[in-house]
């Protein structure tokens, strides 16, 4: 990992704070709101309990919490993100729906989590493992503070394998998004980073043995929308 690229993941919580106000916009817009499509898969495999307990990392402007609550059987969210930005309009919006009951969202680190050992049922992380300082140490954490039957499901951009794709994909993460995404969030370069951080992180298998090295098992991983995002799923300990 280059010099650039570690000072940029420490501090990438900094770049959230300035391009809050235009983050749900350029998210939706960018993606084509394919996005939303992607955050709805999550529900498809949230565990078989009864009561769920659930911890979403990185949580930004809430948009995760705000889909595992159509869940009936999920009682509560905590959401943590570093962005005070992010989660105050996540707040905004979580009020807005009547939903400061079940979801509670709040400044806190998904390297470092501020619980005690299993606390929570499900974690979920979308789109923020990779700007964390330490994935591996913060897979580890996760692993702690998971009930025994917990699991942890994490959405992250990886690199289609079919070459007419990935050419497609690599000419708009390059060309076309940081372009659009500077100019509409006004900030110098936060979208040129996306790219360079999406490039850099291990994908498919290789981020699946993170997962294994932190103790999950059960593991798989599911491409969406040709390979361009990874839904992946493990459990803290086997299911009988
Ligand atoms: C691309 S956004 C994803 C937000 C949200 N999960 C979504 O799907 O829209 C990445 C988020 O990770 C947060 N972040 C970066 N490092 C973090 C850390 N160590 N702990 C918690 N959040 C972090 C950033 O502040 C930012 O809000």
């Amino acid at each position: 990992m280059s010099d650039e690229i570690r000072q940029r993941k420490k501090d990438s919580y900094k770049i959230f704070d300035e391009i809050a106000s235009t983050y749900d916009f350029l998210n939706h817009t960018l993606s084509l709101g394919i996005d939303i499509y992607w955050r709805n898969k999550l529900l498809r495999h949230i565990p078989d309990m009864e009561s769920i307990n659930a911890l979403d990392l990185a949580t930004g402007t809430g948009d995760v919490p705000l889909t595992l609550v159509k869940d009936q059987r999920i009682k509560k969210i905590t959401g943590l993100d570093l962005s005070k930005g992010m989660v105050d309009i996540g707040i905004k919006k979580v009020n807005k729906q009547g939903l400061d009951k079940k979801i509670f969202l709040m400044i806190g680190d998904g390297v470092n989590i501020p619980a005690a050992d299993e606390t929570f049922d499900l974690t979920t992380i979308s789109f923020g493992i990779r700007n964390f300082s330490d994935p591996q140490k913060s897979l580890h954490d996760i692993h702690r503070v998971l009930k025994k039957d917990g699991r942890l499901m994490i959405m992250e951009f990886a690199i289609p394998n079919n070459k007419i794709i990935k050419a497609l994909y690599f000419f708009y993460f390059r060309y076309f998004l940081p372009k659009i995404g500077n100019l509409v969030s006004k900030h110098k370069d936060a979208y040129t980073y996306l790219n360079k951080s999406v490039e850099d992180f291990p994908y498919g298998q290789d981020f699946l043995q993170l997962m294994k090295n932190a103790g999950f098992v059960n593991l798989e991983y599911k491409p969406l929308t040709f390979g361009i995002a990874m839904l992946y799923i493990g459990d803290k300990k086997n299911r009988l």
